[in-house]
């Protein structure tokens, strides 16, 4: 038998490679990046499933369109209107299979074998492997602090055959970073003589925020080409794989919608119905009030430990939402090598090399706090430190 180039070329996971040693019950695994179980609201979906078949019948069980279902659409533009400040409707959202599935139709729709995509370095890595799959060329912009380096994001969109940029600019997977309102804005001031390069802002965590407060996206009313992605994973339940795309651009959603008829005809109307009940008859604000408390209370613990135990020459960021932190250690220092020698102190994380598209032995490394109590994250920082300490 033999495989596609485009196959052959994109990695496994890494991640869920790691997962496999890092699934004993002795490991404190900082290497996961799954939402804590206990911020699934199990019981208000039993009465939503109840409910939603009561109401509904036979629809959720039947094929359904490959927008998604008209009022979670209609319900989605609301709330993105009044909280971003933008001028959406139904009309500019498609219902995804989790916004992971949205990140492999972009690549197919925009993408040639050879084109460019400029992408945050370090970026996240279902990204990295969904876009693999449009065997692109990669142009990598360093992620600073407070968001992308300007002067490398001018060069790549010069560059003749770039066709999108992907940025997570809130709590990014695997920084923890977010893109400072100065820092949109320049990144704005470059991408509008840049028509033609559709900006993608990946927004999974962005209301998970537990310091600060909540910033406008860069595109946004201001950039018609752009598209935002959303995701009810980290809010509600993953195993919905409910996700979805905004974009104002009639012809690109045009597209989307036809790959995606393609790949899977239509998302799970069954978890559409389901969710559309949750949200209209819970408190979906407190929920998410509650997952912001749990999430604040291990992120703190964890940088509070990390300032306790860490030597001097170790940097890590300290981030105002979502679900991780990454650590820099000395220049020089390969994570990928010190990651055996955790394992063997029963810790674990994810060491940078996947969340890059051309770099190998880095020396950074991305800690999750969401899958831990307190007390277990200080013990695993404590074990941690011990290894790097020599
Ligand atoms: C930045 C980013 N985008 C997209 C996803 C995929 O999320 P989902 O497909 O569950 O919506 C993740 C998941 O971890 C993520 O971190």
């Amino acid at each position: 038998m033999e495989f596609s180039q485009r196959i052959l070329n994109t990695p496994s996971s890494f991640i869920r490679n790691i997962l496999k040693v890092t699934d004993s019950p002795n490991v404190i695994s900082f290497a996961g990046g799954l939402p804590n179980p206990i911020s699934f609201p199990v019981e208000k979906l039993r009465e939503s499933v109840n409910r939603a078949i009561d109401e509904n019948g036979t629809k959720l069980f039947q094929y359904s369109t490959t927008s998604g279902y008209a009022p979670l659409r209609q319900y989605i533009a609301d709330k993105y209107n009044r909280q971003y400040d933008l001028d959406i409707t139904a009309d500019d959202i498609i219902i995804t299979t989790g916004s992971q599935q949205a990140l492999t139709l972009l690549g197919q729709v925009l993408v040639n074998e050879g084109d460019g995509i400029i992408i945050e370095e370090p970026g996240y890595l279902g990204a990295i492997q969904a876009f693999m799959l449009a065997q692109p060329t990669f142009y990598p912009v360093t992620l600073e602090q407070d968001g992308l380096n300007i002067q490398e994001l001018k060069q790549a969109c010069e560059k003749p055959n770039a066709k999108f940029i992907y940025t997570v600019p809130n709590f990014q997977n695997p920084t923890g970073l977010t893109y400072t309102q100065e820092k949109r804005d320049a990144v704005y001031d470059v991408l509008k003589n840049y028509p033609d390069i559709v900006l993608i802002e990946d927004d999974p965590y962005g209301e998970l925020r537990f310091e600060g407060t909540s910033l406008s996206y860069i595109g946004g009313k201001r950039l018609p080409n752009s598209v935002i992605l959303g995701s009810f994973s980290k809010t509600v339940a993953p195993g919905m794989r409910m996700g979805f795309i905004i974009s104002k651009n009639k012809e690109l959603m045009n597209h989307v919608e036809t790959a995606k008829q393609a790949a899977d005809l239509h998302t799970n109307i069954f978890s559409q119905y389901v969710l559309y009940d949750y949200l209209t008859h819970n408190e979906y604000g407190e929920h998410v009030a509650k997952i912001i408390a749990l999430y604040k209370e291990q992120s703190t613990a964890m940088l509070q430990a990390l300032e306790k135990y860490m030597p001097p020459t170790i940097t890590w960021t300290k981030p105002e939402g979502g679900m991780f932190v990454w650590m820099t250690l000395p220049a020089g220092t390969s994570a990928l090598d010190l990651f055996s020698e955790a394992m063997k102190a029963d810790v674990a994380f994810v060491p940078g090399d996947p969340f890059y598209t051309g770099k190998q032995n880095v020396p950074t490394l991305r800690l999750n706090y969401t899958s831990s109590t307190p007390e277990v994250i200080e013990e695993g920082v404590k074990r941690l430190a011990s290894i790097f300490n020599k």
